[in-house]
């Protein structure tokens, strides 16, 4: 067999979110990937990296009132303990906001620069002009133009899905700061996709064959799925448009060289770079040489670079990605692997159901992460269709298989051992039980008279992403060896003296059969196997092991004391995780539309419908729960409403006067479809006292008064019980 030498990468997090169950499709994915091939014996480095950079961790850290070197710090520390919990084994787990990434950023510009594939001209977006910053769609908020819903973002609309450029929103503000944003021109930096160099070489990259190698033999592979390439065809029958990869000043990133810190690459372009920048830190801590560095980043090395991504950011891994590399002298990817989505129960993940979970919250309430490796390992496949976590069948797959019958061989058998043998396995298996064994060991082809031996199929199986099926086939094997202890009945055999020779032989079998089964689940359950190894009294097993020289422990083995391996999940444990996700939903104080920065696919303008399925994703994440003293920031107050009046021009607002004990405040307030001036004046309401003064057309806001509302109805002014005073803080 062919030694392989492998780079292998996972979708590097953003650093302003935590891990969740829907990240961790991917990571265990290309861990279990990476273990299998580690256990083949080829040379694999699997190397990842928060992605640090962009506007919202720009903002998040000054909201937070740290710098954003401290922000990526403290996150990069919590990705790492979740990653670690979830034993996703990287060989290097760094940051794009390297030197490595940067020196490695100026390289590929400079070499685009000199082939001709930077263009710069002037664009013109909404700008800031309080916080003085350019704004990112995301942070456009307003009346959508559509169905009039309020504060609606900049690209589409939540209420009535109609997507829109910022420019049609109606009323507009910042998100930031909540001025009104003007149009303002700024020079960008492009990278020519549209040069026919690019076209040309893409459309030769999507689509060629090269012959690699898969389990154990060599094939003809292709650079992605079939549905990814289509995907790829649709955008290249689309026409390529340039691609924006410089951003203004203020931006946390990497300045443009030749710009005088003015202007940043934008954060997708240092974001894959960063791959190289965390193998570059790797082989360089290993004492690695400069030319064993360039033949995984160059071509013509013999080596393999595999990503493995969500299909949400095919667009960025599969257009600018390799083109990026081709021109400025970098190897390109060999292969790309997308996955689907998770759901939860069948639907979207969702605070409000309890079903958006982190790693961290699944772990500290005891939940073993095996189980979930091994229920992601049973439902994945190569494909990129989305993989749906249903707690009920999670509960029964893990119980059934993993522990009714991985677990459950070694448990029945290895006391015997212990007992009534010392520990030690017998000196010679019958012909009889010899069978047993060859038909734990080989699956049928066809007819019923050829064979495979299952450490083939499954070594197939895993090499190709189809875990799904290798779990299959291993449980095949599970199900072989059950039958052999239950027909065998060794409990029963242990009672009388005269059967115990055949009482050895069969636990013997039995447990031999365990150490296989062992190997081939150990690139999913990595921890489990560590520890059965410890049982079986076994160096740290590797695929030969279960090849047909190695398929036996030697005559007389002694294994050790068994210790209970795994226990069952109680449906309460799950229970009881929703219900937390649940409650702490409560807690917070305005659940989703929080003015949390999102990061999209902006610049992206192939991709049909902007909003892409992950930035909705993210916005649930960034939606982030928050604590009492979060909490406490927002200044609310008894108010009383000194005047109401309309205002003219605007059909949706009322201006109103307020007094709020020691002063008085102008709101403009989007209730006139619901209230008559009038009926306004003297009643006392709630409002948000410290919310920055927005400059609107008509004139300040200077806060923000509350009211209930849905498509259903509204909106409802929020009015406190009798006896309140205007002035008195609402806590
Ligand atoms: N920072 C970018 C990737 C840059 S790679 C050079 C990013 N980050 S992310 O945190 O939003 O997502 C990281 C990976 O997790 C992506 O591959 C994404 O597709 C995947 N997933 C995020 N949510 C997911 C689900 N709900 N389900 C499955 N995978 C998901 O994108
Ligand atoms: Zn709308």
């Amino acid at each position: 067999m062919n030694k392989r030498k492998i780079l292998v990468t996972s979708a590097l997090p953003y650093a302003n979110g935590s891990i969740h169950l829907g990240h961790l499709v991917e990571y265990i994915q290309t861990d279990i990937w990476v273990r299998f091939q580690k256990m083949q014996g080829h040379e694999v480095h699997y190397v990842c990296a928060d992605d640090t950079h962009g506007t919202p961790i720009m903002l998040r850290a000054e909201q937070e009132g740290i710098t954003p070197k401290q922000l990526i710090e403290r996150v990069w520390h919590e990705h790492k303990a979740d990653f670690d919990g979830f034993h996703v084994g990287f060989d290097n787990y760094y940051t794009t906001d390297s030197p490595e990434n940067q020196e490695f950023c100026e390289d590929i510009y400079r070499q685009l620069e000199a082939k001709g594939l930077i263009a710069k001209r002037s664009v013109e977006q909404f700008y800031d002009p309080v916080k003085q910053m350019f704004l990112p769609d995301r942070y456009i908020k307003g009346e959508c133009p559509k169905c009039h819903a309020k504060d609606q973002y900049g690209d589409s609309c939540e209420a009535c899905g109609a997507t829109y450029s910022p420019i049609n929103l109606i009323d507009p503000y910042s998100t930031v700061s909540g001025a009104t944003p003007e149009r303002k021109a700024s020079k960008h930096h492009f990278f020519r996709l549209s040069d026919l160099r690019c076209r040309t070489f893409l459309e030769k990259w999507v689509f060629e064959s090269f012959e690699g190698q898969s389990g154990v033999t060599p094939e003809v592979k292709r650079r992605l799925q079939p549905e990814a390439a289509n995907k790829m065809n649709e955008w290249l029958a689309g026409g390529l448009v340039d691609w924006d990869i410089s951003r203004d000043a203020p931006y946390f990133g990497f300045p443009i060289p030749g710009t005088a810190g003015r202007k940043f690459f934008y954060v997708w372009l240092d974001a894959p770079v960063g791959y190289f920048g965390s193998f570059k830190n790797y082989f360089k801590q290993t004492q690695r040489s400069q030319a064993e560095i360039d033949e995984f980043l160059r071509p013509g090395g013999n080596t393999e670079m595999m990503h493995f991504i969500g299909k949400d950011i095919l667009y960025f891994h599969a257009l600018f990605w390799p083109a990026m590399l081709e021109f400025s002298g970098y190897r390109t990817p060999t292969q790309i692997y997308a996955h689907g989505f998770l759901t939860v129960n069948g639907q979207k993940m969702s605070k409000s159901r309890g079903t958006f979970i982190t790693a961290e919250s699944y772990l500290t309430h005891g939940l073993n992460p095996e189980w979930l490796r091994y229920y992601y390992a049973a439902k994945l496949n190569d494909g990129m269709e989305d993989i749906d976590l249903n707690f009920d069948d999670f509960i029964a797959r893990v119980n059934s298989d993993l522990v009714g019958k991985y677990i459950n061989i070694a448990s029945r058998c290895s006391g015997f051992v212990t007992r009534k043998f010392g520990g030690a396995l017998t000196d010679a298996i019958s012909e009889s039980n010899r069978k047993w064994f060859n038909q734990f060991l080989f699956c049928e082809l066809g007819e019923g008279d050829t064979f495979l031996g299952r450490h083939v199929s499954i070594a197939y199986f895993y090499d190709r992403r189809e875990y799904g099926k290798a779990i299959r086939e291993i449980m095949l094997a599970a199900d072989v060896a059950n039958q052999y202890v239950d027909r065998m009945k060794p409990w029963e055999l242990a009672k009388n003296d005269e059967n115990y020779t055949e009482l050895h032989q069969v636990c013997s079998v039995a447990l031999n059969m365990f150490r296989i089964l062992t190997v081939y689940l150990k690139p999913v359950l990595p921890k489990l196997a560590a520890e059965a190894e410890q049982f079986l009294g076994v160096d740290s097993l590797t695929w030969k092991d279960a090849n047909s020289q190695n398929r036996l422990l030697p005559d007389g083995h002694q294994i050790n004391d068994y210790k209970h391996l795994m226990r069952r999940i109680d449906s309460r444990q799950i229970e009881a995780l929703i219900d937390a996700n649940k409650e702490s939903l409560q807690s917070a104080a305005q659940p989703s539309k929080t003015e949390q920065p999102v990061q999209t696919m902006e610049g992206n303008p192939s991709i049909p419908s902007s909003p892409s399925e992950n930035g909705k994703e993210v916005k649930i994440a960034a939606a982030a729960m928050v604590t009492i003293d979060d909490f406490a920031r927002i200044d609310l107050r008894v108010a009383k409403i000194l005047n109401a009046e309309h205002v003219e021009g605007a059909d949706k607002l009322l201006k109103l006067t307020l007094d709020i004990g020691l002063e008085q405040r102008t709101v403009f307030a989007g209730i006139k479809s619901a209230y008559d001036p009038e009926q306004l004046k003297g009643r006392l309401t709630i409002m948000v006292a410290n919310l920055a003064p927005r400059k609107m057309k008509f004139g300040m806001s200077e806060g923000m008064v509350l009211a209930a509302g849905d498509e259903n109805g509204g909106p409802y002014l929020l009015a406190p019980d009798e006896g309140a005073q205007p002035g008195m803080r609402v806590k």
